[in-house]
């Protein structure tokens, strides 16, 4: 069985003690989401009340799910912890490196093709480790965790900012960097602040044309990409327990797109249905049990502002179907007004030319039937329809009930591409366009959650718009931006006006669930034997070898580059074409810093080589350093690294042989990442030092052998004409953090402490 039944019952007989508890120390009700929080701490029972958004706490997250293109790296770092198994249930899911082309079985067969090299070493080390492995094609990690991992009251991590999807079912599961998800692998603790928390009070129901897309498009109308950053936003009321499971799913999917730390929802009845339909009644008696512990206390509801630092109300039945785009997915239209005249006055091609269904936001069961009821209309109708289709089922189990049930075979009779059940087109892995920068200016409409540019198709020039299924296929329907299916009429082959009538759908199959093959590899028991084939001369993978420990005397370190303004995780290491190697850290170290600017000439990836005077590229002024034995240092302005939490930002200038990077300012995560690769990450005491460091500087490190928690360290300058600078630095490493620099790293630590 896939999902582990006794470790959700430890999870549940736990729960009501340390909820008590928290809310005795709190001195207050409690929300779902603190109740979550608090019932996971690192240290078990709680003992003290936390501030939102300031503390750091340590957390035990129940579960791990991994994405194939950001777990090539994480199981790479988890292969050097020196473990036997991993610490937490954890699965790996094939979905992001299958292009969209052809329909599902010859994009499969080439994704086999291509990258067998990347899903062998992934379903090896899986089988090794005590991983679970979801094969290419087995669906995409958000709907697959859903349906066979997902529980009310759990806290889960993933190596994908969508991995949020899963508050669907009332967990706390948050999207993390590779380099989180293994010290949870390893045994450790993942640490998080501490979030702010923001309550959405659903009333109304949703009815017509309106679907749960509508209301996260709304509430990214309302509270913008940026609204939700550092916060758990927790819907509740009404409409919330009327809407199905899969529906909350979406919701909380998108949460990701309003910056929030996650979104959940408290367990009601659709949460049972959902987890009896899929085969885990178990898990429904077990949560029943203690549902008054996996929702808010009812203080809480009934009066959400003393609770929440920030309160929404939206009434579904009020709320009418949204169209949000293009290229961010905060800008809503309403179907209806004003489409006509915004696409007009921006230049928005009117004409629609793809349809595409599915994404992890939009995979349903649900989804693909209520879609599938307005493209029968289109032939019991004869509706012509004016764009192109294009359906990516969310899981093989989702696609054979589909299949079955007769739903694809709507979508294919209106000639439409079933892709398969991967990402595809919602990554760019959707091989539209030979030529894809030159490509033609055009509008396309999905049912995915971003929508910026390049994003599906890597044509700058397409205008993608996020709308519900049902509308999307509507739209695709009718061809254009501005169709309103609740008012417009459409003219059919034999040149009668016809309306299109609202959708239908089942929430869940009437007949089941089932499938065939779900795809999914259960580990060995015991996989000490399983060997991991790495092949030395591969381009995409590579095993990884200890940093060695940088020591306690670092001098004569040469200035790489001193980064003027902006340097996110993006500027150190890109991604674009980059992603290919992502497992291969000496290939990938070829983009280390290409975007960064240099502050002494103002141009990217153009830095002096203080060898030999003359200038070229980063990576490879860096590699020159490397093999002469020679440290170096990266200067850097405020809130270096901000970003992603690729670990890949830090393992790269480690792995070139950079030992410090100094700053006016960090953020969080990657100075926690620089700390875990065994680095010096440390900011200026007078931020104005900055400008003291020159293009030929050397750096001596005076104090180093004397490296403690809130002691200053003080570095030496040497200007290229002799002359001296000293200057201090601050840091805000602790005593466990500098067992990470004085090993080399936290998994050199972590393997010491195992041997
Ligand atoms: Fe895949 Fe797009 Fe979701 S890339 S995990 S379908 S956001």
């Amino acid at each position: 069985m896939a999902f582990d039944i006794d470790m959700i019952k430890g999870v549940y007989s736990n729960i009501e003690e340390r909820v008590d508890k928290a809310r005795e120390i709190v001195g207050k009700p409690l929300t779902l989401s603190e109740k979550i929080l608090y019932s996971h701490l690192w240290d078990g029972n709680p003992t003290k009340a936390y501030v939102r958004g300031k503390d750091y706490v340590d957390f035990a997250p129940d579960r791990i799910a991994c994405q194939d293109a950001t777990a090539q790296m994480a199981l790479l770092q988890f292969m050097q912890a020196g473990k036997d198994k991993v610490a937490v249930p954890t699965t790996v899911h094939c979905d992001h490196l299958i292009q969209a082309k052809e329909g599902a079985a010859t994009d499969l067969r080439h994704a086999n093709d291509v990258s067998s090299e990347v899903f062998n070493f992934l379903e090896s080390v899986s089988n090794k480790y005590g991983i679970g492995f979801w094969k290419p094609g087995a669906g995409i990690i958000h709907q697959v965790v859903l349906e066979n991992y997902a529980f009310p009251g759990g806290m889960m991590i993933g190596t994908d900012s969508h991995t949020v999807n899963a508050g669907g079912l009332g967990m706390v599961a948050v999207g993390v960097g590779g380099a989180d998800a293994v010290d949870v692998m390893a045994g450790m603790a993942w640490e998080l602040k501490f979030p702010k928390l923001i309550g959405v009070k659903l009333t109304g129901k949703l009815s017509g044309w309106t679907a749960p897309k509508d209301v996260i498009l709304k509430v990214a109308e309302i509270l913008t990409v940026k609204g939700g950053t550092g916060a758990i936003v927790e819907y509740f009321g009404p409409g919330a327990t009327s809407m199905s499971c899969t529906g909350k799913g979406t919701i909380c999917n998108m949460g990701a797109e309003i910056g929030a730390t996650t979104s959940t929802f408290g367990y009601d009845e659709s949460m049972e249905r959902y987890l009896r339909s899929t085969d885990r009644a178990d898990v429904a008696d077990a949560a029943n049990k203690v549902k008054e512990y996996l929702t808010a206390d009812p203080e809480v509801y009934a009066n959400p502002e003393q609770y929440f630092d920030q309160v929404i109300e939206i009434n579904l039945s009020e709320l009418g179907p949204l169209l949000n785009g293009p290229f961010t997915p905060d800008l809503s239209t309403e179907v209806g007004k004003d489409m006509t005249k915004k696409a007009q006055e921006n230049d928005w091609p009117i004409k629609v030319e793809w349809g595409l269904i599915g994404s992890c936001t939009n995979s349903s069961y649900e989804d693909l039937s209520r879609a599938s009821s307005i493209a029968q209309q289109a032939l019991d109708k004869k509706l012509k329809t004016k764009a192109e289709f294009g359906i990516n089922p969310g899981s093989e189990q989702v696609r054979y009930t589909a299949e079955r049930d007769g739903i694809l075979e709507v979508f294919e009779k209106l000639d439409a591409k079933i892709f398969t059940n991967a990402c595809g087109p919602c990554i760019g892995q959707w091989a539209r366009y030979k030529d894809p920068k030159n490509a033609p200016k055009n509008s396309i409409v999905h049912s995915f959650n971003r929508n910026f540019a390049k994003r599906a198709d890597g044509n700058p020039n397409t205008h993608a718009f996020v709308a519900s299924p049902e509308l999307t296929a509507a739209i695709a329907i009718a061809g254009r931006l501005d169709f309103n299916p609740l008012t417009d009429k459409l003219i059919n082959e034999d040149g009668e006006e016809v309306m299109l009538d609202e959708p239908t759908g089942w929430e869940l199959p009437p007949k089941g669930f089932e499938v065939k093959d779900n795809g999914y590899l259960a580990p060995e028991e015991d996989g000490s034997h399983v060997q991991v084939e790495v092949k030395p001369d591969s381009e995409r993978l590579q095993l990884l070898t200890p940093f060695e420990p940088l020591g306690d005397s670092i001098t004569g370190a040469k200035l790489l580059i001193k980064a003027f303004g902006k340097c996110t995780t993006d500027h150190i290491s890109m991604a674009g074409p980059w992603l290919r190697f992502r497992g291969h850290l000496d290939n990938i170290a070829n983009n280390t810093l290409i975007g960064a600017v240099n502050a002494f000439n103002q141009k990217t990836n153009f830095v002096k080589n203080q060898l030999t005077g003359e200038y070229g590229g980063v990576p490879d002024v860096q590699r020159e350093y490397k093999e002469a034995g020679i440290k170096s240092v990266v200067v850097g302005d405020h809130n270096y690294g901000e970003g992603s939490s690729r670990e890949h930002a830090a393992m790269q200038p480690r792995h070139l042989g950079v030992a410090a990077v100094i700053v006016k300012s960090f953020a969080r995560i990657h100075e926690t990442n620089l700390k875990k690769q065994g680095m010096l990450g440390l900011t200026f005491d007078n931020e104005n030092d900055y400008d003291l460091i020159e293009e030929d500087d050397t750096f001596n490190f005076l104090d180093l052998d004397q490296f403690a928690p809130d002691k200053q360290l003080t570095v030496e300058v040497v200007h290229s004409d002799g002359t001296k600078d000293t200057i201090k630095l601050n840091h805000t490493y602790n005593a466990a953090q500098i067992a990470w620099y004085k090993e080399g790293s936290a998994l050199n630590l972590i393997k010491k402490q195992n041997a």
